[in-house]
């Protein structure tokens, strides 16, 4: 699930290259990221029907609780050098973001508002039903 990148670094910093295919395991086709957060204001509780995602949290910190309706998993997402590779079908949390948090998120589609589960009842019952 956690996926490491190898920083290409020399005197000058870091560089850190994702490509889709080979170490992000889908098309890209989106890419979006979240700055200004507020750690009072967790975001996410969703899942996704068919969308898979890789979280990277490019500067900052912040808490990631994933779900699969059996059993839950948290990651402190803390280097730039580390995404989150997040499947359709998990119940997704964001918490915790430091002020400088910078949360970027490459997905396999458009955005789709029908793609999302919103409720997590919802997301219980296409489980129980799958
Ligand atoms: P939302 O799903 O609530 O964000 P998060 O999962 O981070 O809590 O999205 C916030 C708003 O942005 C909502 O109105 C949908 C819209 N949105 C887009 O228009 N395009 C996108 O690619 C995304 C991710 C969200």
């Amino acid at each position: 699930m956690l996926l490491n990148f190898t920083p290409i670094g020399d005197g000058r910093g870091d560089l850190i290259v994702l490509e889709a295919m080979k170490n992000i395991p889908f098309e890209i086709k989106r890419v979006y990221y979240l700055t200004n957060l507020n750690s009072k204001y967790p975001r996410g509780f969703h899942a996704h029907k068919k969308l898979e995602q890789v979280l990277i949290c490019l500067q900052g910190t912040c808490r990631i609780v994933l779900d699969d309706g059996v059993e839950c998993r948290e990651f402190k997402l803390t280097s730039a050098n580390q995404g989150l590779l997040l499947d359709k079908f998990f119940w997704r949390e964001m918490h915790d973001f430091s002020d400088d948090c910078i949360l970027m998120v490459l997905a396999s589609d458009y955005y789709n508002e029908s793609d999302y589960i919103r409720d997590y009842v919802g997301f219980k019952e296409v489980l129980e039903n799958a």
